[in-house]
């Protein structure tokens, strides 16, 4: 092994690219050397601009000289891709959400064991030096027992909403609409800050008049910790602004806020007798920015930490189990929503061992508000 990873990556569409680019960029470690998409027209462009040698056929790509896979692909086809990669012995960087199903998850599990290659999924939120240092702040007792909670993530809408023949936030091949897309990154999160989901009771809505394959737009979904905390999660594709993240922690020694939009991102209130400072809020200097910056900021340190696991083989800390822990928390949120009523996640597991997960998603759009009708947009 030399002294950086040589990766590939499959799918070159959107923005989401362009960010694990700039955010490496200064890094040695990581090196993007090539690239394969089914659209030859996206690969040449996302080859030209990153230097990247692109490969028209999956087999020549997989026995190339690279290290390292990076999969930004639609949510259907992580988990076939991610097990072809991994049958091929190369390490593997698979974006968020794990998959649309558990049981996917799990083929995946077993499948990057076997092989016996690095796996990890690129939940960007685990990475970002905001979260690490509320995880810190939680670990040290700062704010005490969390027993309150609150996030919110909104984005404007994209022109892939619209487009009734693009994967993104339709049931079948996104894995549904904002709960499934947004809601992952606020419940894997959680799940760090918290540890394991209760239950949960969601709602959905459709803001946007978006085609009817497409998902929810909106959604807000309480959800009640095994450790007792009770948390909301509101979570947009169509507010108008540009997109950020907000996280407020409530414990019994103190409190967090936290704003992507700020420039220093968290304000931490803790009475603590280990506190840096003690009675009043404290914002400490992190390195972070609105976005796009956090972006960049994010997924630079994730693929630095995936290169990092490779080169001094090291198990990822972020394992595939605690992401397919977010992929459950999706589904029983998509599952509260059918059923109408605050859902556990034992009738979650009830329905993973009788029918499979992938029913939670069949009739979802006729659960889901159709507010545009209320709505001028115009
Ligand atoms: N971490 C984040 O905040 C963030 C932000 C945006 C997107 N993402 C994730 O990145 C992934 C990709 O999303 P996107 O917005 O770039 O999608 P996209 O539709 O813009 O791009 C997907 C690409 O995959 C290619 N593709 C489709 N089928 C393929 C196949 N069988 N083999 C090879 N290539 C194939 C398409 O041609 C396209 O170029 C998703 O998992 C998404 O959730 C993450």
């Amino acid at each position: 092994m030399s002294d950086f990873v040589k990766f590939g990556i499959i799918g070159a569409g959107s923005a989401v690219w362009r960010y694990h680019k700039l955010g490496t960029k200064n890094n040695p470690q990581v090196k993007f050397i090539s690239g394969y998409d089914i659209n030859e027209k996206k690969l040449a462009k996302a080859a030209k601009y990153s230097k990247l040698e692109p490969f028209s056929k999956l087999d020549d790509f997989l026995k190339s000289d690279i290290d390292a896979v990076m999969v930004l692909v639609p949510h259907y086809l992580h988990s076939d891709i991610v097990i072809a990669v991994a049958e091929a012995g190369k390490h593997v960087i698979c974006e968020k959400p794990m998959a649309t199903t558990l049981e996917e998850c799990d083929e995946m599990i077993a499948a990057t064991k076997k092989a016996g290659i690095k796996f990890m999924i690129a939940e960007n939120h685990r990475f970002l030096p905001a979260h690490q240092f509320i995880k810190d702040a939680l670990e040290r007792g700062f704010i005490g027992d969390v027993f309150l909670g609150r996030t919110y993530e909104g984005a404007y809408a994209s022109s892939q909403f619209f487009d009734i023949n693009d994967w993104s936030f339709t049931y079948s091949k996104g894995g549904g609409g904002v709960v499934s897309d947004q809601g992952v990154h606020k419940f894997t999160m959680l799940n760090w800050f918290l540890g394991e989901v209760d239950s949960a009771q969601c709602w959905l809505s459709k803001t946007l008049k978006s085609p009817p394959n497409k998902g929810e737009d909106t959604a807000i979904i309480l959800l009640r910790y095994k450790c007792g905390a009770t948390v909301t999660v509101d979570i947009s594709s169509s507010t108008v602004h540009p997109l950020t993240n907000k996280t407020e922690l409530h414990g019994t020694k103190g409190t967090i806020f936290e704003d992507h939009d700020w420039e220093r991102p968290v304000k931490l209130f803790s009475s603590h007798p280990e506190a840096e400072v003690k009675g009043e809020f404290y914002s400490p200097k992190i390195e972070h920015g609105p976005f796009p910056d956090y972006y960049k900021i994010s997924m630079g340190h994730e693929d630095a930490y995936f290169a990092e696991c490779i080169l001094e083989d090291k198990k990822p800390e972020f394992t595939p189990e605690e992401a397919r822990q977010g992929v459950a928390v999706v589904l029983l949120a998509y599952l509260s929503a059918k059923n109408g009523r605050m859902t556990s996640m034992d009738e979650l597991m009830e329905i993973y061992k009788k029918e499979g997960t992938r029913s939670i998603l069949e009739g979802l759009g006729e659960v889901t508000q159709k507010n545009y009708e209320n709505l001028n947009w115009d």
